[in-house]
């Protein structure tokens, strides 16, 4: 198969029509949102939604968000929208909030993998949400990564994952985001799932009582996940990964620094994820900077991409320097962690 990577721009109207075309012939097509790219399908067919599966290498039993154009678009998928869900909706829809609900009959079980409960979410992305109008069925889209590997937030990523898989690529440049949206599970208790640019504080302040924090989003999970993509390897680059914190930040580079040498003495190059903050202790060595660590959403916006770029430059170990898990930072920590497989040092 041939994939057409078509920009949005100049003709975006034209854009959108011919990836709605292919999503209503029962093809996939991957196209932007405001946090990264995904890998779109009727959400209401189900042999287009075994095509996405397919393409990606997904596990069958890790589910997918059902994507919506606008707020009461969520009514005939889920048999209750609560009033708590309701208020979170009218705060943070349009935007990288994903709510688990329970589904209704109309949501074929391969999108929910059998559970009974369903994600939804109503992204903040005008792109998505005209390619969701066009269609006029809610469009299931995980990331539109091959299984396993980071979530693209550019159209190049996609290709090179999916090239030959997929007919069409809607370019629309980087995603503003990089990371993906924060999944918020309502029932028994407002339990987040995956941290996300919608943070805890933000939700907390929403729905006025604690959100709690799933154990699996900071340390690797044992037995059942409530959210079947948490025991599933995510983000994970072919490079070695490793995540460093310390007291200070010169602490923290110093040790960075000591494994770089170790590293480097067995014949294995290396890289650094710096920040702002921490560049001048990497003098002379390879690093980038992710962004500012007092603004974690500048750092949680390169991660993914940055992941492909070190990759692709042939590093075999990538130091990746830890920020608090608050706030965006949790996102980060829980995205950086997981590309390590949890090697925190
Ligand atoms: O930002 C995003 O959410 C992107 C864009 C494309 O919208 N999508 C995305 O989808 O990240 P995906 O499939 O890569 O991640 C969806 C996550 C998975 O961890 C999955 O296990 C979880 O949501 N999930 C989906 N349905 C669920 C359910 N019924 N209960 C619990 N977790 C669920
Ligand atoms: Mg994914």
């Amino acid at each position: 198969m041939q994939t057409l990577v078509l920009p949005l721009k100049p003709d975006t109207a034209a854009a959108i029509a011919r990836a709605a075309e292919v999503l209503r012939a029962g093809e996939v097509a991957a196209f932007p949102t405001e946090t990264v790219y995904g890998l779109g399908a009727n959400g209401l067919n189900a042999e287009a939604v075994e095509k996405i599966f397919t393409a990606k290498g997904r596990p069958s039993d890790n589910p997918l968000i059902l994507h919506i154009e606008k707020t009461e678009d969520i009514l005939p998928l889920v048999s209750d929208f609560p009033p708590k869900a309701q208020r979170l909706a009218e705060a943070f829809w349009p935007g990288p909030l994903t709510l688990v609900l329970p589904k209704s009959d109309l949501v074929p079980g391969i999108v929910t993998a059998g559970l009974n409960t369903v994600a939804v979410r109503c992204p903040k992305s005008e792109t998505a949400r005209a390619l969701i109008r066009a269609c006029c069925f809610p469009i299931a889209a995980p990331s539109a990564n091959a299984s396993g590997r980071p979530s693209p937030t550019r159209a190049e990523h996609v290709l090179s994952d999916l090239a030959g898989k997929i007919p069409l690529i809607l370019d629309g440049g980087a995603c503003e985001g990089g990371v993906e949206s924060t999944v918020l599970a309502l029932s028994p208790a407002p339990t987040l799932l995956r941290p996300g640019l919608v943070t805890r504080e933000m939700l907390e302040g929403v729905l006025n009582e604690p959100v709690a924090v799933h154990e699996a989003v900071l340390a690797e999970s044992i037995g059942d996940a409530p959210s079947p993509g948490m025991k599933h390897t995510h983000y994970a680059p072919s490079a070695e990964v490793y995540v460093v914190s310390g007291e200070t930040l010169a602490e923290m580079a110093g040790k960075i620094n000591e494994y770089c040498d170790e590293f480097a003495q067995k014949g294995r190059k290396c890289t650094i994820f710096a920040t702002e903050q921490t560049q001048t202790f990497y003098f002379s060595r390879n690093y980038v900077i992710m962004g500012d660590r007092n603004k974690p959403k500048t750092i949680c916006a390169h991660l993914f991409a940055l992941l492909r770029g070190a990759e692709g430059a042939g590093f075999d170990v990538i130091f990746i320097e830890a920020v608090k898990a608050e706030g965006e930072g949790l996102a980060f920590m829980n995205r950086a962690l997981r590309s390590a497989g949890f090697k925190f040092i």
